[in-house]
């Protein structure tokens, strides 16, 4: 019996292993483990005859030849259907010394979308929401819902662009009008920032464009002052530049605070000494602010005997431009990838 085995286990082996096709395979497959004539099968069924010692000496040796035959024919049948190792290696070789293939180019975020996010951060962290409103905007929230009459002069300042056929639809100048619409829609108390682009009819050039980008803060709740609007905004001036920057403000009109101010902080180039980017002031202007006036927050359905609030302007382009130095406010909306992928 031991030598049948060892027979067997020799011979198929190098009959699997000199198979020529699948054909000659399943002949010899047949040749061992067929069902009828199976010089394996055969052994097997012998094994009743056998002694119960024997069977225990022989049935694990026969199994395990059983195995080995099966495993043998599988991997002779993979060869043959994928051809051998040698060929497998080959179709999967990686040629190391090949040229990479050209970097892809994947897009990135525009400089002013990363000031705004990370502003955005900032004010969250201090519970402000962040909103969006329409561009095309009405002339009632864009003007006179924001204390600016058909017709006072404050309109002339801020030329938009206008929709044929839609006499009160215009393309907003600022980010204000979304100070009413805020409080029309949340009430008090309210704090939100409302980033977005904004038009005006300019004649183009280094420092004027006609799109551009704002922020706006709007702050309503019982008791505030002054004291917090500027509290804000230095939390704001020290993000930007640092702790060591300073916040001046000094009045000016804007129809819908009152008071009014035109905000600046220390200029980061030259901490204040007077240098070519602050005109030799010192300080540059960033945004405009104030507490907001009575007719507005009642516009905004809000009473202003028992609420006040605070408002805010950051000329969002301007800060981009600050920051990266960028002294053509044209390039920022130009799609010039040169310009672009600096960033
Ligand atoms: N909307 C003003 C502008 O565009 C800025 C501003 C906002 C001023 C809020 C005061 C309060 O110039």
């Amino acid at each position: 019996m031991q030598d049948t085995i060892q027979k067997i286990t020799t011979e198929s082996k190098a009959a699997i292993h000199s198979a020529k096709n699948m054909a000659e395979l399943e002949v010899i497959e047949n040749k061992y483990l067929g069902r009828k004539q199976g010089e394996l099968t055969a052994l097997m069924q012998k094994m009743k005859d056998l002694s119960v010692e024997e069977r225990k000496q022989f049935g694990p040796a026969l199994n395990e030849l059983k195995k080995l035959i099966e495993n043998e024919i599988e991997i002779k049948k993979q060869e043959f259907e994928n051809g051998s190792w040698n060929e497998l290696a080959e179709k999967e070789r990686i040629d190391i010394t090949q040229p990479a293939l050209p970097k892809k180019q994947f897009g990135h975020l525009h400089p002013n979308t990363l000031v705004q996010r990370d502003l955005e951060d900032l004010f969250t962290s201090m519970g402000f929401l962040v909103l969006d409103g329409p561009e095309l905007e009405s002339d009632y929230y864009n003007f006179s819902a924001l204390n600016i009459p058909e017709t006072h002069p404050a309109r002339d300042m801020q030329d938009t662009f206008y929709i044929k056929n839609h006499a009160d639809w215009v393309m907003r100048t600022h980010t204000s009008p979304m100070q009413v619409r805020a409080m029309q829609k949340y009430g008090a108390p309210l704090r939100a920032i409302v980033p977005g682009k904004c038009y005006r009819n300019e004649a183009t050039d280094v420092r004027h464009e006609h799109t551009f980008y704002q922020m706006e803060g709007v702050v309503v709740d019982k008791g505030i002052s002054f004291g917090h609007l500027k509290g804000v905004l230095e939390v704001v001036a020290k993000h930007l530049y640092g702790e060591n920057t300073a916040v001046r403000l000094r009045p000016k009109f804007y129809p819908f605070v009152e008071p009014g101010v035109n905000g600046e902080v220390t200029c980061f180039t030259c901490a204040g000494k007077g240098c070519r980017l602050c005109k030799n002031t010192g300080w540059l202007e960033i945004f405009g602010a104030g507490m907001i006036h009575p007719n507005v927050l009642k516009e905004g359905g809000i009473d202003s005997k028992v609420y006040s609030g605070f408002a805010f302007g950051f000329g969002l382009t301007r800060l981009v431009m600050l920051k990266y130095g960028i002294d053509d406010i044209r390039l920022l909306e130009s799609g010039n990838l040169k310009f672009l992928e600096q960033f």
